[in-house]
């Protein structure tokens, strides 16, 4: 049985873009209940500006406040070396680097070119080095850019090979604005793959267009294992104008388990997390199993079990 990691990205992707702070024991509690569920990894915030994002500029407390469960990475976003000085002294798991394959996008995000990005990734590099932290690098709409429109395959191989020179551990190829369909992400992955084998792949989709699970699929038969979604389906990044959730968490992992894929989920604790998303923020979501149940959840058909002659 194929084993695959799910990630969850909720409590950074999701709550950064929240019209309303989540308070930080309300981020905590979710993430403790997150922790408990079996997933690969949990984002739990970004060190980035509270200017920029008000809504995690709790990091510190968050990462401080969190019970570590030990099968679980609990990874951070970061964009530059001062993030980086942060994420180290709160002792993250990994620290997720953040590149637009987008010039513009880039420039909206970040407020850089996507080269003084990438370089200033040396000076994050010797502020990690020797501390164990590992380090994933993520390429963000590496399959659209809202701005620019389609992204030169090239452009993403730049910032893959960059990404490994600088000594990453991980790759995410992220479709920030849900802009991917599934025969691009099968033969662009599968082009990255053939370019850089040893590439450890994480595939990041948005569901704007609603081709976010068949995407995955894509992914699957491109051999990639390692996917992010995000509880309910919350999510959106703040500097790409239309930007909404992420692929639903519980979502994917009621797929995968449904084709007989190992997730190590237990999709039913998520569930109970996912039931309780929408109190929290305040609206509701659009994660479908939340609401329609799982398909091994029977209904009683209210007629007598003998037949009546
Ligand atoms: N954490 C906290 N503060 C930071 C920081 C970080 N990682 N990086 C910079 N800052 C602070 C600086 O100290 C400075 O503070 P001051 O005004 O009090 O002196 C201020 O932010 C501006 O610093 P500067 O280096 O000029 O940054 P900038 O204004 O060009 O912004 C980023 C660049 C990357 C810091 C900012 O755009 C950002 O945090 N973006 C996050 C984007 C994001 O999370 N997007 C969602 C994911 S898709
Ligand atoms: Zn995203």
């Amino acid at each position: 049985m194929t084993r695959v990691y799910v990630h969850d990205v909720a409590v950074r992707d999701g709550f950064q873009i929240e019209p309303a702070f989540v308070p930080t024991d309300v981020k905590i509690a979710l993430i403790d209940e997150l922790s408990a569920t079996g997933l690969a990894k949990i984002e739990a915030t970004a060190f980035v500006s509270p200017k920029a994002v008000p809504n995690l500029r709790d990091a510190e407390a968050v990462m401080r406040g969190i019970r570590r469960v030990p099968s679980v990475i609990y990874s951070a976003l970061v964009p530059n070396a001062k993030g980086a000085e942060r994420a180290v002294a709160c002792e993250v798991d990994e620290i997720n680097l953040m590149v637009s394959a987008s010039e513009t996008h880039n420039r909206a995000n970040v407020n850089r070119t996507t080269e003084q990005s990438l370089s200033g990734f040396r000076d994050v590099m010797s502020i990690v080095h020797g501390t164990g932290v590992a380090m994933n690098g993520s390429i963000s709409t590496t399959f659209g850019c809202p701005f620019e429109g389609s992204i030169p395959e090239t452009r993403v191989f730049h910032c893959v090979e960059r990404y490994l020179k600088l000594g990453m551990d991980g790759i995410t190829l992220a479709d920030t604005t849900g802009m991917a369909h599934p025969k691009q992400v099968r033969e662009l992955t599968r082009a990255v793959l053939a370019r850089f084998p040893t590439a450890e792949i994480t595939l990041h989709f948005h569901n704007t267009r609603g081709m976010g699970l068949a995407n995955v699929l894509a992914g699957l038969e491109a051999g990639v294992v390692r996917y992010d979604g995000s509880l309910g389906g919350l999510g959106g990044c703040p500097f790409a104008p239309g930007a909404t959730g992420n692929i639903c968490t519980e979502d994917l992992v009621h797929m995968l388990e449904a084709m007989g894929f190992h997730t190590g989920v237990e999709l039913d604790k998520l569930l109970v997390a996912a039931r309780r998303l929408p109190d929290i923020v305040g609206h509701d979501l659009p994660g479908q199993i939340a609401k329609a149940g799982k398909i091994t959840d029977l209904h009683d058909a209210g007629v007598p079990k003998t037949p009546i002659s």
